[in-house]
């Protein structure tokens, strides 16, 4: 029989207003219905708006690909994040987040990543170098090592300098506080309502700011003098936007590092979570990336065009476990979505956790099977109805930084360890701010 990964149960078809605003605030993931896995859009309807989730390729092209921008980011959700990313390019929209994407973007492009290649194998020694034999909570321990790499990558600090450390605890309470799918973005709350996180998350958000001030105001000296190293910070500070001239303020510069870390981290501690936890149920598969993994020899870029098993294991997890599960657009204008009409203001959501899934694309959709990305059905779906990353002018600008930092990391901790699954510890997924597990993810680790 084949083993299944962990799914959270979806709730029944039919459940009263009270039930799902319950549920929701339990975890969205299992607030929605089974029957959103075969769905190609549902309408969601609440005195104030209407939400519609889409899972149709066809109009998902459109919003992301073909007329973004008539469907900006909803601001119903980017208000709870404001406190702690400001203006970042997360949440902006129209001309300023143009802006921002021409002068961030070149940072991340194809040569870059070959430069930064050598801090994020850094990291991943340092990462094998510190996991230890014994039971652990492996979110925390990946975690740890995207942050390390962040710090790494963007200002040639390791997690062990004290503001980075500070920075990364500091994060933990944020995300505790906070989801990113804000509850707001579907339910009938007015905007008015108090939020009962508002004033914790408040504050960790400044303490969170004026710790990445310090490393910005830090690395403008540096640059200034000309003894700045040549990371993704002083790339970033020091780009100019070919079309108006300008370059980041100091203060905009806060807003991008937020988001980087922020952004970086998260998701590609879930990803690598939950990738490890796959690979602990099907061993098979870890024996298969170990054996790829002995070709990892000196730090070269180059390796990484051989660890291609250990990419498609990557992306298989990223399909079942998208470390961002939903994402919500506002329509700018009145639309019609399958022959339905879709008013001005409604809310767009986008869920790659139930597209990825879908019953009526994927084969076996809730199958884990790396092999799928080598078959034709596989190539199409990877096309029409995978966006781990989004789609589109509005696609993660790190998706390219992420597709080596996983498979790198990954193949490295393989190399060095075995990881087994703990009786009685399924994990069950939940969406907080990325998708993690309920109450973390325990595997046993052990030396190769
Ligand atoms: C496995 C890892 C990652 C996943 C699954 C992921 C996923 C995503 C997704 C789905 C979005 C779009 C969100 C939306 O439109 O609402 C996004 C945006 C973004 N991501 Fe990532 N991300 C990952 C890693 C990273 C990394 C490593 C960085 C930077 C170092 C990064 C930086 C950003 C930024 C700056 C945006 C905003 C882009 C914009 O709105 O123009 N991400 N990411």
């Amino acid at each position: 029989m084949t083993v299944l990964p962990p799914k959270p149960p979806a709730r029944p078809d039919k459940v009263s207003l009270w039930r799902y605003v319950k549920l929701f605030r339990q975890d969205i993931l299992s607030a929605q219905p089974a029957k959103l896995y075969r769905a190609w859009m549902a309408e969601f309807r609440t005195p104030f708006f209407r939400s519609f989730m889409v899972n149709d390729p066809k109009v998902l092209n459109r919003v992301l690909k073909e007329q973004p921008d008539d469907f900006p980011k909803s601001s119903r959700v980017s208000e709870g994040l404001r406190p702690l990313l400001g203006d970042s390019v997360f949440l902006t929209n129209g001309d300023v987040w143009k802006r921002q994407r021409r002068i961030i973007d070149p940072a991340f492009e194809g040569g870059r990543l070959r430069d930064t290649f050598p801090a994020m194998w850094e990291a991943a020694e340092s990462a094998v170098s510190r996991l230890e034999t014994g039971v652990t909570e492996i979110e925390e321990v990946t975690s740890f090592a995207a942050a390390d790499v962040i710090f790494r990558t963007l200002f040639s600090i390791p997690i062990e300098d004290e503001i980075a450390s500070e920075v990364f605890s500091e994060f933990r309470d944020y995300q505790r506080s906070q989801p990113i799918v804000n509850i707001a973005a579907f339910l009938p709350m007015p905007r008015w309502m108090p939020r009962f996180f508002r004033r914790r998350t408040r504050e960790t958000a400044k303490t969170i700011r004026g710790l990445i001030r310090r490393l910005t105001q830090a690395r403008a000296a540096e640059i200034a003098a000309g003894t700045a190293p040549d990371d993704l910070a002083t790339k970033i500070m020091t780009t100019v936007d070919p079309e108006t001239g300008e370059k980041f303020s100091p203060e905009e510069m806060i807003d991008q590092v937020a988001i980087f870390f922020l952004a970086g981290h998260e998701t590609s501690a879930s990803a690598l979570a939950w990738t490890l936890y796959l690979l602990a149920l099907y061993p098979e598969w870890q024996d298969r990336l170990a054996e790829e993994a002995e070709q990892l020899e000196a730090c070269d870029f180059a390796v990484m065009s051989k660890l291609k098993l250990s990419r498609d294991v990557f992306r298989e997890a990223l399909r079942l476990y998208p470390p961002v599960p939903m994402m919500v657009r506002e329509a700018g204008c009145p639309v019609e979505f399958r022959e339905r009409h879709v008013a001005k203001g409604s809310q767009i959501v986008l869920s790659p956790w139930h597209l990825h899934r879908h019953e009526r694309i994927w084969e076996r959709p809730d199958e884990f099977d790396p092999e799928r990305w080598k078959t034709e059905s596989g190539r199409q779906c990877a096309r029409e109805a995978y966006m781990p990353f989004s789609a589109g002018p509005r696609v993660c600008t790190g998706a390219g930084f992420a597709m080596v930092e996983g498979p790198l990391l990954l193949s490295m901790l393989l190399k060095a360890f075995r990881f087994e699954l703990i009786e009685g510890r399924e994990p069950v997924p939940v969406a907080h701010l990325t998708v993690r597990a309920k109450d973390g993810i325990w595997l046993k680790v052990g030396r190769r």
